[in-house]
Parts: structure tokens; sequence; C-alpha cells
């Protein structure tokens, strides 16, 4: 079975394509899926370079990988609904219990996935745990989103982005956001009211009176934000810990978001999806052996949408080698 991996921390020096590692047996609250494609998001390589180290130890090797969709290959009779053959998508991070999803196999504890949305192909439903999951934490659970209200995302173009304009819009509500100018048109088609070129314009000098941003940037486009709040509104960041000054200093409130992938938020952002016509628009797909190029481009050239690893199930003949490697 083929996985990728990282014997340390660094750059794609760091990372190998395994191919002797014996796929492991489902265990209590985990199943096995053959993975059929596996989404690569920016914490990924946030990972490989050990960014994320203070927080999170790992040991090495360590298998890459997040987010995926795939088939219930073996679930033990503790694994609650999930049955084999059942499509399922979720996480199967090392971090979280799982195995790793840029594999051809992988364990993934039972409360990290879901059945899958069934509009959505493997390669789409494989660019949804992460960004879907997040959107859905921020508009609907953190800032209660409902119809009438104005939101300004930053970052529409991106993972987190895109899903959040579709689902702000299913919400009713007027959207509004930045992007680089040649994402416009792209944001349009996924409608939002109104685009802002963030190398161009100042998002803070024409809008006012928003009741949520959802900052998927950072930094300054952070600070700048609390500007276009109205009072009591709210800012919602995936990276920045709320800042008391500026709180104060507009009366509005400030979260910031540690997404959390569970069964529960799965399933129900799947049935969002399957109800609404949701897309999730993959930019590029990378084969396996090519985690590496997929990792950079995410990180240096940032899809419309997603990455995706779309991942072949291994022959007949390399799943005879990996069953006797298990016996
Ligand atoms: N806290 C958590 O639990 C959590 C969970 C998930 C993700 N995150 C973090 O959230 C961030 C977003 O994730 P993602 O998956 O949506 O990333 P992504 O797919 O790379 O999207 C980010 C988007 O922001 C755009 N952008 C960059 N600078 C901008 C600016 N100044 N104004 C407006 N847009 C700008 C990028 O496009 P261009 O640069 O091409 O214009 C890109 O389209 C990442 O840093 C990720 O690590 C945190």
């Amino acid at each position: 079975m083929k996985s990728a991996q990282i014997k340390g921390y660094g750059g794609n020096d760091m990372l190998e394509i395994s191919h002797n590692m014996p796929s492991s047996g489902a265990s209590e609250g985990k199943v096995l899926v053959i993975i059929k494609a596996a989404g690569v998001n920016p914490v990924d390589w946030k990972i490989r370079e050990g960014y994320l180290q203070e927080k999170v130890k790992l040991q090495f090797p360590s298998r890459l990988g997040m987010d995926f969709s795939g088939i219930v290959k073996k679930a033990p009779n503790k694994a609650g609904v999930f049955k084999r053959g059942d499509e399922v998508y979720g996480q199967a991070s090392v971090i979280a219990g799982g195995s790793g999803a840029f594999a051809e196999m992988a364990l993934a504890p039972v409360q990290t996935i879901a059945l899958k949305p069934t509009s959505l192909s493997h390669v789409e439903a494989a660019g949804l745990p992460l960004a879907g999951v997040s959107a859905w934490q921020a508009l609907v659970e953190n800032i209660r989103l409902h119809k009438g209200q104005k939101i300004l995302i930053h970052g529409g173009a991106g993972g987190i982005g895109s899903i959040a304009i579709q689902l702000a819009k299913t919400l009713e509500t007027y959207v509004t956001t930045t992007v680089s100018s040649i994402d416009k048109q792209f944001v349009w088609q996924l409608g939002a009211d109104e685009v802002i070129d963030y190398k161009n314009q100042k998002f803070e000098e024409t809008l006012n009176d928003y009741d949520a941003v959802l900052d998927t940037v950072g930094g300054e486009t952070y600070t700048r934000s609390f500007k276009v709040l109205k009072k009591g509104g709210i800012i919602v960041s995936m990276l920045e810990q709320p800042n008391a000054e500026l709180m104060n200093t507009y009366g509005a409130k400030a979260v910031f978001l540690f997404t959390q992938v569970n069964n529960d938020r799965l399933t129900r952002l799947a049935q969002w999806v399957d109800k609404n016509d949701i897309k999730v628009n993959v930019e590029k797909t990378f084969t396996l052996d090519k985690t590496g190029k997929a990792l950079d481009y995410v990180r240096y050239i940032h899809p419309r949408g997603k990455v995706i690893l779309a991942i072949q199930s291994p022959t007949w003949a390399e799943s005879l080698m990996n069953m006797m490697h298990e016996a």
C-alpha cells in the first residue's frame, strides 16, 4: 500500500512515498477505508514544515493528510452505523487518531467521518471536510447568520471562502467578498452580491454596518475588518485570537475558530450540500506520487476552491502483497 509520509519537518526533501507499509485492520472505534480521494489543505503543508509542532508533536515517520472521501473496507462491530461498502467522507488525520489520509487506505475514527454527500463525486467530497465544517461552524454555530443580514467573507475564492459564500446565500444574506481580480468571476458565479479586489481596493473605505465578518486571511485584514462592523457585530477569524482593544473600540465581538470535524457536523453539511446543489470547485488533481507538488500548489499558488489527490486503488497483485505483509 502506498502512502505519503514525512521523515522530519521541512520541505519536499522530507517527504517520501512509502510502498511497504502494511494497511492495518480496523480497530475499536475506527474503520478501514479505501481512500478514493484526499483533500489538500493549508494545514497539511504547515504540518510538513513544523509550524504546528508546539501544539502537535509527531512521531517520525509520520503519514500526512486529513480530509478524504472513500469506501469502508472493514468496520468492526463497535464502529457505530458504518458497514463495509459505505461511501464515507471526513478525516483520517494522525493528529486525531487516524492513520493519515494521503494513502491508498487509512484508518479513520468513526467520530470524524459520515456518509458522503450523494450529489458529489469522491474527488469533490474530499475537498469538503475541513473547509466545509469551518464555514459551517463559523456561519451557523458562531455567527448564527440569518436572513437579511450582511456578511463580509475574506478570501472568497479559497477553500473555506468558496463554501462560506454558498452557505451565506442559502441563509438568504447579503454577501460581500474579497478576492484577487482574477478570482472575481469565480465568486460572482458562487452567488456573491458584491466583490472587492483586495489588491486594488481598501474594503474598509466602502463597506460599513456589517453584521458579521469571516476572516480566512488574518494579519492587517483582520484588524481593518473591525471598521466595517456595526455595533454588536461579530468577526470570526480562522487565524487570529480575539483582540480585546479592537473589540472595545468598535463594540464588536471577536472569536477565534478552531475547526472540529465530527460526525454530527459532517452529516449536517452533507445534507445541506445535497439539498442545495452545492459545488466544491476542484481546481487541480494530483496523483499520490505527486503529493509534494500538490502541497506546494496549495502553499504558493492558492487554488480556486480545492486541490485534491485522486488516489488509485491498489492493483490485485499489490493487495495480495499487503495481505502477505499483514499475515
Ligand atoms: N483555525 C482553524 O481551525 C483552521 C481551520 C481551517 C483552516 N484554517 C486556516 O484558514 C486559512 C484559510 O484556509 P483555506 O483552506 O480557505 O485557504 P485557501 O484555500 O488557501 O484560501 C485562502 C484564500 O485567501 C486569498 N487571500 C490571500 N490574501 C488575501 C487578502 N489579503 N484578502 C483576501 N483574500 C486573500 C487567497 O487567494 P490569493 O492569494 O490567490 O488572492 C485564497 O483564495 C488558512 O490559513 C488555514 O490554515 C484554520
